[in-house]
């Protein structure tokens, strides 16, 4: 499988097609943004802890029966993934409250959100991203009722894996954001999953292991990437190695 040409760059990674049409190759690049891109750095390391922590959650969801675009690793910041054609969404499920939700809503930071809240916005630079209902999905033609509830069912499946398996490691799945594609008629997983699409607080104090240390300048961002990703990818606390 060969690299041809360069297929999309978004803010943080770019998707090559190669020379097989059910491939892509996906790069995380070091790039860091925030605020609709107007805070921008660029961060030794970054595009490679976000590679891992998503490579590693794309089989962990696989291995729990949910289908993602995730193939094969290729170098420590590329992955080959499934040719998916994207849906414009980006699906937020939200278990606590905090950032935008508490911006707009009188919602308490740190209030917990029982059942989890899930937030659908139009991936759309042009129009900044507006927040969606069902009925807005399906005049803008966007995805079907059909693949709308299996969107959310999804969301919210992936949702309850994601918090066991990190409040085994002592943090708490605040929120995320994922996007779905479309694949031979069936509705994958795509895109990433890490610390840049997750809120993550460490259970006992609080902290945030995520890109809120970036848009807040809480801390050193790639010393969080780094801890954060070796926690993730270590056994729970106490179990041996
Ligand atoms: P949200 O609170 O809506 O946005 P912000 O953090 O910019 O105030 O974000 C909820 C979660 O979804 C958070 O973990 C970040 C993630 N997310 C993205 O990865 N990309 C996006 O475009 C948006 C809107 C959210």
């Amino acid at each position: 499988m060969k690299q041809v040409d360069l297929l999309y760059t978004g803010k943080a990674k770019s998707v090559y097609r190669t020379d097989d049409p059910e491939v892509y190759i996906m790069k995380f690049r070091d790039d860091i943004t925030a605020f609709d891109g107007e805070k921008k750095d660029t961060l030794g390391g970054k595009g490679r802890y976000n590679t891992e922590v998503s490579s590693f959650f794309f089989r962990y969801l696989e291995d729990h029966g949910i289908r993602t675009h995730y193939l094969a690793s290729v170098e420590p910041a590329v992955i080959a993934v499934r040719s998916l054609t994207m849906i414009p969404l980006e699906v937020i499920v939200r278990n606590v409250a905090a950032g935008s939700i508490v911006r707009r809503y009188p919602f308490r930071e740190g209030e917990p959100l029982d059942p989890p809240v899930i937030i659908i916005d139009y991936k759309s630079d042009a129009h900044h991203d507006p927040m969606l209902n069902d009925d807005l999905i399906y005049a803008l033609g966007l995805a079907t009722p059909e693949e709308l509830d299996q969107i959310k069912a999804t969301a919210l499946a992936i949702n309850e894996l994601l918090s066991e398996y990190l409040d085994l490691r002592g943090i708490t799945l605040v929120d995320f954001k994922i996007e779905f594609g479309r694949y031979e008629g069936e509705i994958v997983v795509g895109d990433e999953i890490s610390m840049d699409s997750m809120r993550l607080w460490d259970k006992e104090t609080g902290t945030s292991l995520d890109k809120d240390v970036y848009r807040f300048g809480k801390g050193d961002v790639m010393e969080t990437y780094a801890a954060v990703a070796k926690r993730i990818l270590s056994p729970p606390w106490g179990e041996p190695a």
